[in-house]
């Protein structure tokens, strides 16, 4: 099925033309098993090869996934460590997964605080995936909502400062342009799973109208079925923007 044979929505526009996923309940689902965590956050990686793929089929021309926030350093050492070590993995063995999908993959967040080899294979796996026009897959790593946009008024101050901008003339597109997310457009619909309902610092100034949908299914166990249950509750929702609707 591709979302063009769902349902419109009751504004008459289609899309999502953007799905952000915070991508939750990895822990909880190895606990379930008694199987340690790093055994939920292999299998949440093979989530991920299902939802990128089943993004492609169904025609969303982008994806964010939400993979390691800032606050994510906080967990046990060795948690952080086989986090960053399944990281590597993925961005070593995924890249002709991506070129199949035809997906240009971007990774959001700060590179401060990575090892140097985690940064330049990133660097490579986004050069390698430039040229794909399928869909555009956001992977956020190490990313946080509220430093992204302490560093844009930074960036911004610091243009008034040496006299390249006057602060009036600050406005939304010239503030969109300091984010880590500069030329995405903004996400229509916000999934998350394992029945958490709380934001957790993603994209905060860039959702100020998704549709939020959350959903009890734990990570580890979503899949393209998943998704376009998640669009089919897009599609029922009407838009308003603050306005008075249709
Ligand atoms: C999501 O699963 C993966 C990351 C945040 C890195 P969790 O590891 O948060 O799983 P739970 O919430 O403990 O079940
Ligand atoms: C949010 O999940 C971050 C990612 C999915 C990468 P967390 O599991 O870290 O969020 P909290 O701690 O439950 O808010
Ligand atoms: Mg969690």
């Amino acid at each position: 099925m591709s979302t063009a044979s769902l349902p419109a929505t009751p504004d008459g526009t289609s899309g999502p033309t953007h799905v952000a996923i915070i991508m939750d309940g990895n822990g909880r689902w190895a606990k379930a098993r008694g199987l340690p965590r790093v055994a939920g956050h292999r299998r949440g990686a093979d989530a991920v090869r299902r939802v990128v793929r089943g993004a492609g089929e169904l025609g969303i021309p982008v994806l964010t996934l939400f993979a390691f926030s800032t606050e994510n350093w906080t967990r046990p050492a060795d948690e952080v460590s086989d986090l960053m070590g399944l990281l590597r993995h993925y961005l070593r063995s995924e890249l002709e997964e991506l070129r199949k999908n035809g997906a240009r993959l971007r990774v959001i967040g700060s590179r401060e605080g990575l090892a140097a080899d985690i940064v330049r294979d990133i660097a490579d796996a986004e050069k390698m995936t430039a040229a794909n026009t399928r869909i555009d897959v956001n992977i956020c790593i190490n990313y946080g909502s509220r430093d992204e946009i302490l560093n844009a008024a930074r960036s911004l101050a610091r243009r008034v400062a040496a006299g390249e901008l006057t602060a009036d003339r600050i406005d939304h597109d010239s503030f969109e342009r300091e984010l880590l997310t500069a030329g995405v457009p903004d996400p229509d619909l916000l999934i998350r799973t394992s029945g958490e309902q709380r934001i957790s610092n993603f994209l905060l100034w860039q959702c100020a109208y998704a549709e939020l949908v959350f959903v009890d299914t734990l990570w580890p166990d979503f899949g393209k079925e998943h998704l376009e249950q998640a669009i089919a509750e897009f599609r029922r929702r009407e838009r308003r923007y603050g306005g008075v609707g249709g």
